[in-house]
């Protein structure tokens, strides 16, 4: 700690941009305050989780920063609308020992659809040559690769993380034709498809996330996939009891099926893969 605080005494005093709008003039529910912050590097981390305990709805560190010092780096946060950030990014940085807060400014942002936007985003992905990621709604660059469509929802697996990639790299390595695959954490169910594509003869996905299985179902439909190549499995992250998806589709499985565990002692597959940190 105490080197923390010493490596701040050069941390420039705040200048914060007050907001061009008349906050006052806009009762607006749908509103919020952008800040993004030029923060020392080595506090980003502490500093980040920090402003969440004192008023910040979300903040994310700019791993693609742009700032002048290579010793800072910028975090972005939301505030409600008429939050003090002031006073938050006061007590933030006395939480961790800072001595000064950092400089940051302020804008004003409507709410819009972030799920969209972000969907919108995302451009088709070559993981490597003849396999591309290719986001729903867009036309894949190689219609004659293998492409893997996805709308990944809420769930995670873009295909931009560098698991999601080294895995499918792995499976296309692995896969020969005909394998059982077992998908632990299966979150958009982009593996348990690429498996399919690479030959598999079936895919199961298994995750706690009902949004993941509601995702990876929708994905398995987008790439054609035959619903009796892929199961989809929701498991409780407690007891590890596989549970009944009440309507949600049909590829997922009855607890009743597979006892009470999420994969039954009997079950045999060729590959399998486990992410679910
Ligand atoms: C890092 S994502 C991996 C998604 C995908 N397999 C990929 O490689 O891109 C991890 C997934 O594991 C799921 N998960 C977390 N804990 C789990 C558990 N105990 N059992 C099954 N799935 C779990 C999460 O909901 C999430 O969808």
């Amino acid at each position: 700690m105490i080197n923390l605080v010493s490596s701040f005494s050069s941390v420039r005093s705040c200048t914060s941009l007050a907001a061009s709008h008349d906050t006052s003039a806009t009762t607006d529910s749908s509103a919020y305050l952008s800040v993004r912050i030029r923060c020392p590097k080595e506090v980003a981390d502490m500093f980040s989780e920090a402003l969440l305990c004192f008023g910040a709805s979300c903040t994310s560190i700019d791993e693609q920063d742009d700032c002048e010092s290579s010793h800072e780096i910028h975090i972005d946060s939301v505030f409600p609308q008429f939050q003090d950030v002031d006073v938050c990014l006061s007590q933030a940085a006395d939480s961790i020992g800072l001595k000064e807060i950092p400089a940051y400014e302020v804008k004003m942002g409507e709410q819009c659809d972030w799920i969209q936007k972000t969907q919108e985003s995302f451009h088709p992905l070559e993981v490597t040559e003849g396999l591309w990621i290719v986001p729903e709604g867009r036309s894949p660059p190689d219609v004659g690769a293998t492409n893997i469509i996805l709308n990944p929802g809420l769930a995670f697996g873009t295909g931009e993380h560098s698991t999601t990639k080294l895995c499918l790299l792995l499976l296309r390595g692995l896969i020969k034709g005909g394998e059982f695959f077992l998908d632990y954490g299966t979150g958009s169910g982009i593996l348990a498809i690429a498996a399919l594509k690479f030959g598999a003869s079936l895919s199961v996905g298994i995750d706690v996330d009902p949004q993941a299985i509601t995702s990876a179902s929708r994905n398995a439909a987008l790439n054609d996939i035959r619903p009796e190549t892929m199961e989809l499995r929701l498991v409780s992250n407690k007891t590890c009891t596989s549970l009944m998806n009440e309507g949600t589709n049909e590829a997922v499985k009855e607890q009743s099926t597979y006892g009470m565990g999420p994969v039954s002692e009997t079950e045999k597959y060729d590959v399998v893969i486990a992410i679910y940190f």
